[in-house]
């Protein structure tokens, strides 16, 4: 009996395990041959609908789906989820009717692939002081300005970028534009050498007057701010899957680490057991606020609190539980080819981006206190 999901959703958990456990690898370099292998099944449009070219399942299908991909290559993870949530998401939400025909179809399906530009070197946590500009122009906008810590940079094919019109104004200024890959004036970074998640592209993204024309404003002027923060409720809970996938990676790794010792003669010391049930119970409690979280976005509801409990709770015990995992197993463990490794480096950034744990901390005592 598994309280939490109903029997669909422990059928799609097992078919993404089998997809991911089968067909993901877990190489160094950009893992376009898995993004490739998840398009033809689909699983890059998994909650857009049929109409659009997805393949119109419920969000809380789409998390499984991270949590997954996440346990065996979170790169992987990352990518698919900014895509989706915060690459694709902004046109069904926000598009135009001619935005949807243009972008949709190739998005859902994996030809094209989606990126989110908001966060500027003075403006990380504090999103609305973003100096990013854009000014009207005869058919459209010119857009000038400098993007940080980009998800696909360089590898994407259309960025929904934000920019202020009139910084008096605030976040009322703000704007969004959809950026198609190769316009003039779009120059995107290196790769940034991060400690983790080093598959998956992260640059810098340089507007030098981008003419972006009027049919690619996102929603109205001044609308922009709003549309950033709806849209990262939605990608905070896909970044909670990823921090889930993740904990149970080390969780499972240090179970099976655990058993061959014991195979091998040496009995599990009770420090070692209690450690284990205090992660594998924290484990359960992240899955319920995750999955929680995504019935309400799929309830049409608000989730702004549950998704930011949800991310602070899961992505915190991603690093604590691969933390603990490497004290369990040793000093095999600290070996930089160890996986219990990678999923420390990689569980990191995901305390970070898409609104650190203390932003996610502020939104919930907001909400709290509303
Ligand atoms: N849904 C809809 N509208 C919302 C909203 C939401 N969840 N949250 C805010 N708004 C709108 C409202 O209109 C609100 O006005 P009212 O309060 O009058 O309704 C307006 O925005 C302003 O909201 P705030 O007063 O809360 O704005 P703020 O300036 O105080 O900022 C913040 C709040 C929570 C700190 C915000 O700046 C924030 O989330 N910061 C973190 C940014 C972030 O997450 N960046 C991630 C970058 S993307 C990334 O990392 C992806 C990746 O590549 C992996």
């Amino acid at each position: 009996m598994s309280f939490g999901l109903a029997e669909k959703g422990l059928k799609k958990r097992e078919e993404f395990r089998h997809f991911a456990e089968n067909e993901l690898d877990t190489g160094d370099q950009f893992p376009r041959d898995n993004l490739q292998k998840a398009a033809e099944r689909g699983y890059l449009g998994y909650p857009i609908p049929e109409q659009w070219g997805g393949q119109g399942e419920d969000f809380l299908s789409y998390i499984l789906l991270i949590e997954e991909i996440s346990r065996i290559c979170s790169s992987t993870g990352v990518i698919t989820a900014v895509h989706t949530s915060v690459g694709t998401f902004p046109i069904l939400y926000f598009g135009t009717d001619e935005q949807k025909k243009r972008y949709l179809p190739g998005l859902a399906q994996g030809k094209m692939l989606g990126a989110f530009a908001l966060t500027e070197a003075g403006a990380g946590s504090d999103a609305a002081a973003l100096t990013t500009t854009a000014v009207a122009v005869d058919g459209g906008y010119r857009l000038n300005g400098c993007k940080v810590f980009i998800t696909s940079g360089g590898q994407a094919d259309l960025y929904t970028v934000f920019a202020t019109m009139d910084s008096k104004k605030g976040v009322k200024g703000i704007t969004a534009f959809l950026v198609e890959k190769d316009s003039p004036g779009l120059i995107a970074g290196k790769p940034e050498k991060k400690m983790g998640l080093n598959r998956s592209n992260t640059t810098e993204l340089r507007l030098e007057d981008l003419f972006v024309p009027m049919s690619s404003r996102l929603g109205q002027e001044g609308d922009g701010f709003a549309i950033a923060m709806s849209l990262l409720d939605g990608g905070r809970i896909g970044i909670a899957a990823q921090g889930l996938g993740l904990a149970g990676a080390s969780i499972d790794y240090t179970i099976r680490y655990m058993k061959e010792q014991e195979e091998g003669g040496k009995t599990t010391e009770q420090g070692v057991s209690f450690a284990l049930a205090d992660l594998a119970a924290r484990f359960e409690a992240a899955r319920l606020l995750v999955y929680r979280a995504a019935a309400v976005k799929d309830a049409g509801e608000r989730c702004s609190k549950e998704a930011s409990m949800a991310k602070m709770f899961a992505t915190d015990l991603a690093v604590d539980a691969a933390t603990r995992c490497i004290d369990l197993c040793g000093l095999n463990a600290s070996r930089q080819d160890n996986p219990l490794t990678r999923y420390f480096c990689d569980a990191k950034a995901t305390q970070i981006y898409e609104g650190s744990n203390q932003i996610q901390r502020i939104v919930i005592s907001r909400q709290l206190l509303k």
